[in-house]
């Protein structure tokens, strides 16, 4: 047994999912990276013939949302690219996560018109990340879909799947020599449910029937997209596809709350993930079943999780090359009390399954209420994730601490990063293959409607500036020696966190 298994083990009989280890060490192949997304940090919304997306429609037309926090100029990436590629080279990154902004590369949202200047803003990145020895990790779409689309009924139209692969196609043709890392869709969830009940574009009210025509529709795209990948782009650039799902950690408030957490997880992650990763595919069963009752009870003629024909699941089904997984907090499930008022979906609870969500007294929190810390949920996370699917392969696409204020001396960011780092060590010495960490965020950014009132960034960004300042947070200078050291357990420059 090698010293890294020996500490695991130790642990493993100790019976602690949360014990610090000392000296383990990231393997080799093991990847340490950050991760943006295209709107709220590229700013340039109207540069050369970008096209107008969804959340530029919603800043500019809703007077509610204060005007100076909006996407217009945001970290002004689309200018200051080449200071963001030097970060992530002072951050010592294997691997950058960027998202393509499909209007600024698609200005009508159709295939037939490629934009020479989004085409060179997205080759002079690439081509930057590459020359300091940075992988790209491209993701297709990170919440911004082209208005012109939306106005055609965006998510909830069938017909979306082949506009998806169309700009799918056009990105593999252009970036996929270079580009070997892939994700489609950021977080269906975070966009069908969030922007169907007005907390995100496209900001409907869209009942209960929109977000589940959206489930479905981004499910068929991401896998069409994975489809032409694998017969069109693999045999030539061996590259990999998956999609981000977000997936915190649910665990039953008391054993009675068995049941309904797992109910819950086939209602967070099973709609986006279950068809894709389980074996059989199509919507998870129990979910399915439930929703079935209920829209018959609510006078629906049909369930609301429109169904999948065979043909769909097989479309679908086994769409990956790995998980990605986007994991910030844990929360504790419970059933709601009768005549209880719930907490609004996705963070407080649900109506339609009648949960509760809360935090453990034991868990530590960010200060804000929804977020709390607790990393040993990240290991078991991944645990349930290959019990459940099996998953050949997961990289972690997304984790990061939200600050609400914005100093540069992060000591709290630095321990969630060590304690959340430090559980995948756990995971992968327990043999569950992580390959990847890409924490959010590079850099501050535009937190969508919450615009930039709280940070998630490595370094610090000055928007009051015009220069759009970058500082590196002692976050920065923390990770920058985790990824040099491939090790969490030194002593940073006397914040000992040994
Ligand atoms: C999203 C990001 C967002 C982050 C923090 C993730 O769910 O992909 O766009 O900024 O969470 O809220």
């Amino acid at each position: 047994m090698d010293s890294v298994r020996l500490a695991v083990f130790s642990i493993l009989i100790s019976g602690s999912w949360c014990s610090v280890t000392k000296d383990l060490k990231f393997p080799e192949w093991f990847k340490f990276g950050a991760a943006t997304a295209a709107y709220q940090v590229e700013g340039g919304w109207n540069s050369s013939d970008k096209g107008e997306n969804t959340w530029d429609r919603l800043f500019h037309s809703n007077p509610e949302f204060s005007s100076q926090d909006n996407g217009d100029v945001a970290c002004d990436s689309y200018h200051l690219w080449r200071r963001d590629i030097e970060m992530a080279e002072e951050l010592g990154l294997d691997i950058y996560r960027f998202s393509l902004s499909w209007a600024r590369l698609l200005p009508n949202g159709f295939a037939n018109k490629i934009s020479e200047d989004g085409k060179r803003y997205y080759n002079n990145l690439i081509d930057g990340l590459l020359e300091k020895g940075i992988e790209p990790v491209v993701t297709l779409y990170h919440f911004d879909l082209p208005q012109i689309l939306q106005d055609l009924g965006g998510w909830a139209n069938p017909l979306i799947s082949d506009w998806f692969a169309d700009y799918a196609r056009v990105a593999f043709t252009l970036f996929g020599d270079r580009v070997k890392t892939w994700l489609t869709i950021n977080e269906p969830l975070g966009f069908c449910d969030t922007g169907y009940s007005k907390q995100q574009a496209p900001y409907i009210d869209g009942e209960v029937i929109a977000k589940y025509l959206c489930n479905k529709y981004t499910l068929i795209s991401h896998a069409k997209a994975w489809r032409i990948y694998d017969e069109e782009f693999r045999p030539r650039y061996h590259g990999k596809v998956s999609l981000a799902t977000i997936f915190n950690w649910y665990e039953p408030a008391t054993p009675e709350d068995k049941e309904i957490t797992d109910l819950m997880r086939e209602y967070w992650e099973g709609r986006f993930a279950y068809p894709i990763f389980s074996k059989e595919g199509g919507w998870p069963p129990t979910l399915e079943k439930f929703m079935a009752d209920k829209s018959k009870q609510e006078g629906y003629s049909r369930s609301r999780l429109p169904p999948l024909t065979a043909e769909e699941i097989e479309l679908i089904r086994g769409t990956y090359d790995f998980y990605g997984l986007n994991h910030y907090l844990s929360r504790r499930i419970r059933k709601a009390r009768p005549g209880e008022k719930i907490g609004t979906w996705p963070l407080y609870g649900s109506d339609e399954i009648n949960i509760q969500m809360e935090s453990d007294p034991s868990w530590e929190t960010t200060g804000l209420d929804w977020f709390p810390i607790n990393p040993a949920g990240l290991r078991k996370q991944l645990h349930w994730l290959n019990q459940t699917y099996g998953v050949n392969e997961v990289m972690i696409t997304e984790n990061g601490y939200l600050d609400l204020d914005k100093h540069l001396d992060d000591t709290a960011r630095i321990k969630y990063m060590r304690d959340y780092l430090e559980q995948i060590q756990l995971a992968i010495a327990d043999g569950i293959n992580v390959t990847a960490y890409m924490a959010w965020s590079l850099m501050d950014n535009l937190e969508w409607l919450g615009g930039y009132g709280a940070s998630f960034g490595l370094y610090q960004v000055d928007f009051t500036d015009d220069n759009r300042t970058r500082t590196p947070r002692e976050s920065a200078r923390y990770y920058s020696r985790v990824t040099r050291t491939r090790s969490l357990h030194h002593d940073h420059e006397g914040l000992n966190y040994v």
